[in-house]
């Protein structure tokens, strides 16, 4: 699977052609995504019932000419798995019954075993494994310990961040155990995805870029890294790729690109060129479409895809994807001139032996 384009692409290795998938791939702009999911009770019911959760993960993949299937499942499964008490309410986004905003309350946070706790993710990506057959790579991914912490002390999808932000400034050992706890919890079950069959791991950290600076390193990347560091101890010398994406990430991007990630996401307000000259040939860099691109007419999307494929230039290491998640309302058939864009124009930036390194 090593010698597969995606996989290839991050290690900076020679390319045919710039490999392609799109974060929220799988999901509601799919027909064949919405009939499923009209079929079980609740989006959570249907990330844990491996068989279905395996099959949306290959309804992209088998409509598409896409370079990896991620793995159908959510950010929010490792606080559920901890008792939150989760529910997903239709139109309105997450809710927990039981938001950590005490001593008290993470206190009682438990100690979960991902294998057990959290093991459909781990038959989702075996099922789905056995379906692909090693044709394209398969991502598994988790939340950063910070991204996921702003949805279990906010109770509910982050506006303000105020009672996030109350507890960082007023009490931020508190804050420091919970991200402690969740980096715990990420090593183990991002290492138990890779042992189901995982080849590539990304880390989304949708909220990072509202914290300032300092906060940033501190309550962030630091904990990212720390996942990193112990993922490439437990792994050793077959480590599989890590994708590192922080939404507005921009300004401290020259952290980031020296976090230790193999891949580094960027949403569309970063300029690839820019992003790449940061980056000396070190990190792979995967990016960067703006989602909403895709309501435009054909002759821009095309447009939109040769100026992405331009800015970062010629040779190997990049990744090509949206800036952030698909649009539930987007027209389906709108992917495939992205697609068909992408295989007309990348070839030419990979014509010559050009080797990123
Ligand atoms: O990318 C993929 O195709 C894989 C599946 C995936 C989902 N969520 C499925 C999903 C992935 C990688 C995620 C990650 C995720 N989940 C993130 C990080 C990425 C990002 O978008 O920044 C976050 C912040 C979440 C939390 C989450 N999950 C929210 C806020 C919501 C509700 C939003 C909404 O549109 O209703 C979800 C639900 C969710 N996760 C859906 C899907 C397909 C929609 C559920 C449905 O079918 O109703």
């Amino acid at each position: 699977m090593t010698n597969h384009r995606l996989i290839q692409a991050i290690q900076g290795k020679a390319v045919d052609r710039t490999p392609v998938w799109l974060m929220r791939q799988a999901g509601r702009y799919l027909p064949e995504y919405r009939k499923i999911r009209s079929s079980v009770k609740d989006f959570l019911t249907l990330c844990k019932t491996p068989e279905l959760a395996s099959i949306v993960t290959l309804q992209p993949v088998t409509r598409y000419p896409l370079d990896a299937a991620i793995i159908f499942s959510d950010i929010l499964t490792i606080p559920d798995a901890y008792g939150l008490g989760l529910s997903f309410i239709e139109g309105e986004g997450p809710r927990f019954l039981n938001p950590i905003r005490s001593e008290a309350a993470l206190q009682k946070l438990p100690q979960i075993d991902p294998e057990e706790t959290l093991g459909f993710v781990m038959e989702t990506i075996r099922l789905a494994a056995k379906e692909l057959r090693g044709k394209i790579p398969i991502i598994g991914f988790a939340g950063s310990p910070w991204t996921i912490a702003t949805y279990m002390v906010e109770g509910e999808s982050p506006r303000h961040f105020s009672i996030i932000k109350r507890m960082m400034y007023q009490s931020p050992h508190l804050l420091h155990a919970l991200l402690s706890h969740l980096s715990e919890t990420i090593i183990a079950y991002l290492f138990a995805q890779i042992k189901a069959g995982a080849e590539v791991i990304m880390l989304f950290d949708t909220w990072g870029g509202v914290l300032s600076h300092p906060d940033f390193l501190q309550f962030s990347l630091n904990y990212m890294k720390n996942i990193l560091q112990s993922l490439a101890e437990k792994q050793g010398d077959k480590a599989v790729p890590i994708i590192l994406f922080t939404k507005n990430g921009g300004p401290y991007l020259s952290d980031i690109l020296n976090s230790g990630a193999d891949c580094v996401g960027l949403d569309w307000t970063t300029n690839l060129q820019v992003a790449r000259k940061l980056s000396q040939g070190k990190v792979a860099l995967q990016g960067n479409l703006d989602p909403a691109t895709l309501y435009a007419p054909k002759e821009e999307i095309v447009k939109a895809v040769g100026t992405v494929l331009e800015q970062y230039g010629n040779g190997s290491g990049h990744v090509f994807n949206l800036g952030h998640g698909m649009h539930p309302d987007i027209d389906p058939d709108q992917v495939n001139i992205l697609l068909e864009a992408l295989n007309t124009l990348s070839p030419e930036y990979h014509s010559e032996r050009s080797d990123r390194l």
